[in-house]
């Protein structure tokens, strides 16, 4: 269990904010697979501020989904405050803060990971943001810059004595965008310098790698990215594996079932056409590692609109059914 300021989560597992992917209809998914808390992807606190459509698009939630915990990035305190305002208005359960994003048009303006190498100016934005904001805060870094400088330890007590309550860790250093091996022995470190709950991040690849992050570094709760998009059910699966139950693995007639219902939200969110153009790439990933998945590749760039998808699905399926019998 795990509490981020007024805010007790049901567990301990988190899905990382991921840009193009966590919308509403994957946030959905990943709740009704066992995550604790789910969070939108990076909002621009500029866009928010000039209430820019596509920015407000972002904070399309519905109950079932809730908490939620809402991301912005900026570099200017008070648009910060201000879009902070604005998300808390629209319904976020929680502000997440990025102070991760490696993306230069991002950084390079001293929002996302740029406020990493301008403590000065970080430590002003949570100040102001924190002011505005009266829901739980929290604050999502990284280890720091480059590696002849971590700033993980440091970032974590400024941000603890400003006020938030909660810091999550990526454990990479921005150079390392998403390469090479998280450094959990970092968010062990971050633990010991601070009260607040301190989210682990990184590296998690299958269900044992969360529990192992816990256990090795004390954290208080983990958060999963890359492993969840095409394995929603590893939150359901951690939940197990921490219980002493089995691992379970949906069979095929719940992988489809699954599928359809990422579809029928989809379909509510952007409309049946868009919907299933989307579904190319979200079949994909819902279907790695399956028998024979390269030919239902190729089928799926012919996915046009719900029944081409339905029968290129039930086919692939069908067949899949008669390699188990
Ligand atoms: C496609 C993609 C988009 C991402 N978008 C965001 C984002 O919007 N905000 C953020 O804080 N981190 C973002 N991240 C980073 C993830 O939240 C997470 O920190 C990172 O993937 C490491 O966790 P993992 O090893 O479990 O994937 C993104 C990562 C990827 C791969």
């Amino acid at each position: 269990m795990i509490k981020i300021g007024s805010l007790q989560l049901e567990n301990w597992l988190i899905m990382a904010p991921m840009a193009g992917i966590t919308n509403l209809p994957f946030r959905l998914m990943v709740k009704r697979m066992g995550a604790g808390l789910v969070s939108t992807e990076l909002i621009s606190a500029v866009g928010l501020s000039l209430n820019n459509k596509r920015s407000l698009i972002y904070l399309r939630s519905l109950p079932e989904e809730k908490p939620l915990a809402v991301q912005i990035f900026g570099t200017e305190p008070q648009t910060m405050a201000i879009a902070a305002r604005i998300v808390i208005e629209s319904g976020a359960d929680l502000v997440d803060i990025n102070m991760g994003c490696p993306v230069k048009k991002v950084s390079k303006t001293g929002a996302g990971s740029g406020l990493l190498r301008d403590l000065k100016n970080l430590e002003k934005v949570v100040s102001a943001v924190r002011q505005a904001c009266d829901v739980p805060l929290t604050v999502k870094i990284r280890t720091g810059w480059s590696p002849d400088k971590p700033v993980a330890c440091e970032v974590a007590r400024i941000v603890e004595d400003c006020g938030a309550d909660a810091i999550t860790l990526h454990a990479r250093f921005v150079t390392q965008k998403y390469s090479g091996r998280a450094d959990w022995d970092m968010i062990g470190r971050v633990k010991s310098k601070v009260k607040i709950p301190v989210i682990g991040n990184g590296d998690v690849r299958e269900p044992l790698h969360a529990i192992e992050m816990k256990a090795q570094t004390g954290c208080d709760g983990v958060m999963v990215g890359r492993a969840a998009i095409a394995n929603p059910w590893i939150f359901r699966q951690v939940l197990q594996l921490d219980k002493g139950f089995p691992i379970e693995t949906p069979d095929l007639t719940e992988r489809r079932a699954l599928i359809m219902s990422h579809f029928s939200l989809l379909s509510d969110f952007m409309g049946e056409h868009k919907a299933a153009l989307s579904m190319r790439g979200i079949l994909l990933r819902y279907t790695k590692g399956l028998a024979h998945s390269s030919r239902f590749r190729e089928e799926i760039t012919k996915i046009k609109d719900s029944e081409s998808l339905i029968s290129i699905l039930d086919e692939y399926f069908a067949f899949l059914a008669r390699l188990e019998s």
